[in-house]
């Protein structure tokens, strides 16, 4: 059977990677891939990105399934698309999406069913904005509502730093998000300012079919760019699973309290949720999870080491998912550590320089992997395209040996400018 993957990122290609191992899958497409996809001989690029396009082509080349990768695709309703014309798609609706595309439509959303998150209001008047937080104090974190990729988000540890990103966001608009709010039904910037939570986040993804869930290994990212969780934030430098924060008793509270409550309400609110859920935790030192944020997709990079820990068949978990079978399906897991670190381009995340060349990838490696997301062939010379080049993830009897193996592969591989942690899973390693 043929697959499609939509997207092009780190993410993308470890989802590629394990459905081209299932049983029943002949070939695996994706689109439109990078220079890692496509260098693998089981997998196939498609310079395809347009929606309409997407579907035709899976009509067809016959695609059984279709496994979509980044929230943009989800926001503007590839999933709604693909069903209308019959096609079997995994990931959720546009309405659904939005649970992560409005970070308004999330906390209203939490509100209305009682699902622990941090205390919030939204605001479109600057004034307001400026005056709540004076009220409410720091630390506080403001949020720019719509998709910003990881960089609409402001912990600010003063006041000083809250009335800059209030005006940064509502009176200069710099993300140029926007959001059909405006009374005159302009499109005008919103943000959500809500209280700081401490604690320890973890990433906690699920599979959903609508009505039923299956629990994904856990894991951790790390989305500071730099070492001891310092600089600005990005799309995540690294991950590792299992989480260890997430003991037996967290996962048993985050599946009734935050998971279960949510695919509930989603179903309630006539938006059935199919797809990866990603609750973004803060876990407090009683054990205590909320929800920072959601996400409608799997985490980059957190996917490079979950995947690597899958022992089950992918493909049949997610044709399951599509079929709403998930109650008959259990999945197995490698009891070992995985981690994945980032190798960043110089000046990611704002400002990364592509096109230079990267050299010293190693050959296959027995229970390690170079997942490509920013890279592609130019002249026949794999160079960096993006912000996030490569993860390199390896898996170990420890998050020690992991991060060892890890270090050991990153090291000898080169291009201009190559940034990355050198501490990635240092809360496992603490604790
Ligand atoms: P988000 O895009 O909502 O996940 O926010 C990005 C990052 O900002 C999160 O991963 C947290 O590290 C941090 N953050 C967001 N909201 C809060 C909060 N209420 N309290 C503390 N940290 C937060
Ligand atoms: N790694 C965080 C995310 O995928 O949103």
């Amino acid at each position: 059977m043929r697959v499609l993957v939509i997207g092009n990122g780190g993410r993308e290609h470890a989802l590629a990677w394990k459905l081209a191992q299932a049983e029943r899958v002949s070939q695996v497409y994706v689109a439109p891939g990078n220079g890692g996809t496509a260098r693998d001989e089981r997998l196939q690029n498609v310079p395809l990105t347009d929606v309409k396009a997407l579907a035709d082509f899976a009509v067809e080349q016959k695609i059984t399934l279709t496994v979509v990768g980044p929230e943009a695709a989800l926001a503007i309703g590839v999933v709604d698309e693909f069903r209308s014309r019959g096609l079997r798609i995994f990931g959720p609706t546009k309405a659904a999406a939005q649970l992560e595309s409005s970070k308004a439509f999330a906390k209203d959303f939490m509100k209305r069913h009682g699902i622990p998150t941090a205390a919030y209001e939204t605001f479109t008047d600057p004034a307001a904005a400026h005056a709540y937080v004076d009220g409410r104090g720091a630390p506080i974190v403001i949020k720019a509502d719509g998709l910003a990729a990881g960089k609409g988000v402001v912990v600010a540890m003063t006041l000083a730093e809250a009335h800059e990103a209030i005006s940064w966001i509502l009176e200069d608009n710099k993300l140029g998000v926007t959001h059909n709010a405006g009374a005159d039904g302009l499109a005008v910037p919103r943000v959500v300012i809500e209280d700081f939570l401490a604690g320890e986040e973890a990433s906690f993804i699920v599979v959903c079919d609508g009505k039923h869930v299956v629990s994904l290994a856990t894991s951790q990212d790390h989305k500071r760019l730099l070492d001891g969780d310092e600089g600005p934030n990005t799309g995540g430098m690294g991950a590792y699973s299992p989480a260890p924060v997430v003991t037996p008793n967290v996962h048993a509270k985050v599946m009734h309290e935050i998971i279960q409550p949510t695919i509930a309400g989603m179903a309630r609110d006539g938006h059935p949720f199919t797809g990866f859920l990603y609750a973004g935790l803060m876990i407090d030192e009683h054990g205590q999870p909320r929800t920072v944020e959601f996400n409608t997709r799997m985490g980059d990079p957190e996917t490079q080491p979950i995947m690597m820990r899958m022992k089950s068949d992918l493909f049949e978990l997610l044709m399951h998912a599509t079929d709403g079978t998930l109650d008959q399906v259990e999945l197995q897991w490698d009891r070992r550590v995985a981690l994945g670190v980032v190798l960043a381009a110089e000046g990611y995340p704002l400002n990364p320089r592509k096109g230079d060349v990267i050299t010293g990838l190693p050959d296959d490696e027995d229970e390690a992997m170079v997942f490509h997301a920013g890279t592609a062939t130019v002249d026949g010379q794999l160079q960096t395209s993006g912000g996030r080049v490569l993860c390199v993830t390896a898996l170990g009897e420890s998050v020690r040996t992991a991060a060892q193996r890890v270090y050991e592969i990153a090291s000898g591989i080169q291009f201009a400018g190559r940034q990355y942690r050198s501490d990635i899973g240092h809360r496992a390693l603490k604790r």
